[in-house]
C-alpha cells in the first residue's frame, strides 16, 4: 500500500483516486499523524497544500523518517517542502504559476518519465517556487516559467514535482504516477474489485464469526452494496430493514423492496409513512423536517432491532470520503471527521458494535464493487437522494395531498430522463413542490394552482453542481405531461442555479 501525506490540497482526494485507478491500495493521513505502522507502506507521495513553505513552520513535519528510507513523490507544495526540508530555497514567485505549462526540458534517462516526452502539458498552481535547490539534487524537468519543475535527490528514490500529476490537465500525469509506483517503487497493482469482494469477506467472516448484524437499507448505492458484501460472508445473518417514510419516491418501496428481496437479502420492510407525516404534521421549517424525520427513524429503527434477538453489531455504509480526516486551511491539525448528513446521535441500537466494509473505498469504488458481485445496474446507478426524501422538496408543510403531487411529478421527470436516455448523465435530478400558485387557463377555465420546479445537476461529489442543459425539446414535453397529468399543477419552471451560491436542494 502506499501513503499519501496530506497538506490539506484540495486537490489530496484526487492523487488518491489516480493512485487506485492503477490498481493500487492508498491511504490519506494527515502529514503531522504519519501512521505508526509506516512500515508497511510501500512508497510516501506528499500533497500539496493553499499554504507556503515560507509561512508558519507548522506545517513541517520531520521527514527524517522517510526521506531516502521509502521511494518519495513530492507534489507542489510536497515539493517545495521536500527542497527547503533538504537545503533548497523556497522564494515568492515574481510571476504567479497557474494553469496549463508545457515541459520544455526532460532529463531523458530518467525512468520517472517513461513514456513521457517533451511538450507534455502540465498543471500548475502555485505561488512560491524554488528557486534553490538542495545541492544533492538533480533538474530532471522544467517548463517555460519555471526552471525546477522536477528534481530528484541524487543515489534516493526521491522526487519532488512543482506541477499536480493528479490532475487531469497534466496529460501524462497518470504515466507519472504509474511510473513512480509500479516501475521506480516497485509496488504491486493487486488492488482491484475482485480481490477486495475475497479479502472483505475473509475479513467479515473473521470478524462477525456468528454474530447477528443489523443494517439499514435506504435504496441507494452504499448500503445496498455493504448489504451485498455482508450477505456473501453472513448470510442470513444480516437483518436488513428498510423502512418507508412516505417520503420516498412514487413507487419506490414496493419496487426497491422486491429488488432486495431478489438479491436474496434477508430484509424487513416496515412502512412508518403514517407516522412519519404525523411527526412532519404542520412543521415547515427545513431543518425542523430533518430533526422530526431524523427521530422518527432512529424511533421505528430502534424498535425493529429490538426485536431481533441477540444482534451485536450495526452496519453502515460509510465511505472514505466521509472518514478522511481533513487539514484545516489554516496548516492547523483539525480534529473534525466530516459527518453524514443523516448520522445523527443514535440511541440503542448504537450500543452494538459497528461494522463500515466500504468505509476504505471512494464513490466510484463502491459502484465497481458492486458490478464485480453482479449487482443489478440499476440499482448501482441510482442518483443519490436525500434521507428525508420529498419532505425537503415540498417548501413549505407536508400533506398527503402534496406528497402525492410531488411524487407524481417526479415520476414523469425521472421516466422521462431515462427514456431519453438522460438518466445516467445527470448526476441528480429530482422535482420542487413550490408554495406557490399562479394563474392559469385550462378550456374555458381560470385555474388558480400548484407551480413545480424542475431541477437536473451534474456533480462528482456534491460539493459543487451545475445545472444540466437538457434539451428544449425534453424540457417542452415533459412539461405538457406534467400539466396535462398531474392534477393540481399548472406550472413548471426548470431551475439554472448552479452550486455555490444556490443548492443543489431547495431547504
Ligand atoms: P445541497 O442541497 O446541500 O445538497 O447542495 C448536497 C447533496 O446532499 C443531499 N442532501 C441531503 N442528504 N440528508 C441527506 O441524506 C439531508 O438532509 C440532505 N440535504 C441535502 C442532496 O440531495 C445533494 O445530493
Amino acid at each position: 500500500k502506499v501513503l499519501i501525506l496530506d497538506f490539506g490540497s484540495q486537490y489530496t482526494q484526487l492523487i488518491a483516486r489516480r493512485v487506485r485507478e492503477l490498481n493500487i491500495y492508498c491511504e490519506i493521513h494527515p502529514f503531522n499523524k504519519i501512521p505508526v505502522d509506516s512500515e508497511s507502506y510501500k512508497a510516501v507521495i506528499l500533497s500539496g497544500s493553499p499554504n507556503s513553505v515560507r509561512g508558519e513552520s507548522v506545517l513541517h513535519p520531520d521527514l527524517s523518517q522517510i526521506r531516502g528510507k521509502k521511494p518519495l513523490l513530492a507534489v507542489c507544495y510536497g515539493a517545495q517542502y521536500l527542497a527547503h526540508f533538504s537545503g533548497g530555497l523556497v522564494e515568492e514567485s515574481n510571476s504567479r504559476e497557474y494553469g496549463r505549462a508545457h515541459l520544455s526540458y526532460i532529463k531523458q534517462d530518467e525512468d520517472f518519465f517513461t513514456g513521457i516526452t517533451k511538450g507534455s502539458q502540465v498543471w500548475m498552481s502555485h505561488s512560491d517556487t524554488i528557486k534553490q535547490l538542495p545541492t544533492n539534487a538533480v533538474l530532471i524537468a522544467s517548463t517555460h516559467d519555471v526552471e525546477n519543475a522536477a528534481f530528484k535527490i541524487a543515489g534516493e528514490t526521491t522526487y519532488g514535482i512543482q506541477y499536480h500529476p493528479e490532475v487531469y490537465h497534466s496529460t501524462d500525469g497518470g504515466q507519472l504516477l504509474q511510473n513512480f509506483l509500479v516501475h521506480i517503487a516497485k509496488v504491486e497493482q493487486d488492488w482491484t474489485p475482485q480481490s477486495f469482494v475475497e479479502e472483505s469477506v475473509d475479513t467479515l467472516k473473521e470478524t462477525l464469526g456468528n454474530d447477528k448484524v443489523v443494517l439499514g437499507l435506504s435504496g441507494g448505492v452504499d448500503s445496498s452494496v455493504a448489504a451485498m458484501l455482508l450477505h456473501k460472508a453472513i448470510g442470513k445473518n444480516l437483518y436488513c430493514i428498510f423502512v418507508n417514510n412516505g417520503l420516498l419516491r412514487k413507487d419506490e418501496y414496493t419496487s426497491v423492496l422486491q429488488q432486495y428481496e431478489g438479491m436474496g437479502l434477508n430484509v424487513k420492510g416496515v412502512d412508518a409513512s403514517a407516522r412519519f407525516l404525523d411527526a412532519l404534521a404542520s412543521i415547515s421549517d427545513p431543518e425542523l423536517k430533518r430533526k422530526a424525520i431524523g427521530r422518527t427513524f432512529i424511533e421505528v429503527f430502534d424498535d425493529e432491532a429490538h426485536a431481533i434477538k441477540d444482534v451485536k453489531w450495526l452496519a453502515q455504509g460509510t465511505i472514505y470520503p466521509d472518514v478522511i480526516e481533513s487539514v484545516s486551511a489554516t496548516g492547523g491539525p483539525s480534529a473534525t471527521i466530516k459527518s453524514h448528513h443523516n448520522v445523527g446521535g443514535l440511541p440503542d441500537f448504537m450500543k452494538l458494535k459497528v461494522v463500515e466494509p466500504l468505509k476504505a473505498l471512494f464513490k466510484d469504488e463502491v459502484r465497481r464493487v458492486g458490478k464485480s458481485m453482479g449487482m443489478d445496474p440499476n440499482i448501482l446507478g441510482r442518483h443519490p437522494f436525500p434521507g428525508p426524501g420529498l419532505a425537503i422538496r415540498i417548501l413549505g408543510d407536508i400533506t398527503p395531498e402534496k406528497v402525492r403531487i410531488l411524487q407524481d411529478v417526479d415520476a414523469i421527470f425521472i421516466e422521462n430522463l431515462k427514456s431519453w436516455n438522460l438518466y445516467d448523465k445527470v448526476w441528480q435530478a429530482g422535482a420542487i413542490l413550490l408554495p406557490v400558485h399562479s394563474v392559469g387557463v385550462m378550456g374555458d377555465e381560470r385555474t388558480y394552482e400548484k407551480c413545480v420546479a424542475l431541477r437536473a445537476v451534474e456533480s462528482t461529489d456534491g460539493m459543487t453542481a451545475d445545472w444540466v442543459n437538457l434539451p428544449y425539446e425534453f424540457l417542452q414535453k415533459t412539461s405538457n405531461q406534467i400539466i396535462n397529468k398531474v392534477k393540481g399543477v399548472n406550472r413548471v419552471v426548470y431551475d439554472i442555479s448552479s452550486k455555490p451560491p444556490a443548492t443543489i436542494e431547495w431547504e
